[in-house]
């Protein structure tokens, strides 16, 4: 890794309230914020678009094939894009969230998008979020932080923000789901979610945002400074 720049990883299961706090944190600290949940999940909108069964491995790595993935920075905002189209809305569905958790087993994906996100990080003070980015992505990375919230407190987070955007669908339905992720995203053979030894640990249940993001800043700047 490039010594000169700052990189700080911070992984944990879906709905602990990573990328908001990621990105609020990022802008105060004038490092770039980079979800690379956004990356799974564009790989598995490219599989849904082709109708590809999302759970068959080797038809995910065949699709592969001849598809570009990249990340653009605009005003510090991340766009996703999936051969040059952005995809940024698209792969905020429930149906790509499940397509991203299931492809994001496949080894062949992970082999894709490990380059883009070392060099992302590589020439940038960055704030990466995800799921093993202390443990693979960036094993070097100077801060490493591991979020987590209790199952109810992340699907009730979720429930919300898909109730402002207009969703019907039940909190139930959004606890079943947000537990089969984790459950996939943390029992998987290759780079599962688990905390990176050198990780500080944060629960952000009961939690406020502006509170989580204060933590987040005062670790950083514990580390760096
Ligand atoms: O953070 P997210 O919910 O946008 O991530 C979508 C899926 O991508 C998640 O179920 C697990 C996977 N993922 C991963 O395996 N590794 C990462 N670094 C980021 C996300």
């Amino acid at each position: 890794m490039n010594n000169s720049v700052i990189n700080v990883a911070i992984d944990g299961p879906g709905g602990a309230g990573k990328s908001t706090s990621a990105r609020a944190a990022a802008k105060a600290m004038g490092y770039i914020y980079v979800d690379t949940g956004a990356l799974y999940r564009a790989v598995g909108v490219n599989a849904l678009r082709k109708n590809i069964d999302t759970k068959d491995k080797a038809a995910v790595a065949a699709s592969l094939d001849g598809i570009s993935v990249d990340l653009v920075f605009e005003n510090g905002e991340q766009k996703v894009l999936l051969n040059g189209e952005n995809v940024s809305f698209e792969i905020r569905t429930p149906p790509a969230s499940m397509a991203a958790s299931d492809v994001s087993a496949v080894p062949e994906v992970r082999a894709f998008l490990f380059d883009l996100q070392r060099d992302i990080a590589s020439r940038n003070n960055c704030i990466m979020d995800g799921r093993d980015i202390g443990t693979v992505v960036l094993p070097d990375a100077q801060v490493k932080i591991f979020l987590t919230a209790s199952a109810e407190e992340r699907a009730q987070r979720r429930y919300k923000e898909l109730q402002a955007k207009g969703s019907t669908v039940s909190f139930q339905s959004v606890l079943d789901e947000l537990i089969e992720r984790d459950y996939n995203d943390s029992h998987r053979e290759i780079a599962p979610l688990k905390p990176a030894e050198d990780s500080v640990l944060l629960d952000t249940t009961g939690v406020s945002l502006e509170k989580q993001v204060e933590k987040i800043i005062s670790i950083i700047k514990e580390k760096v400074q």
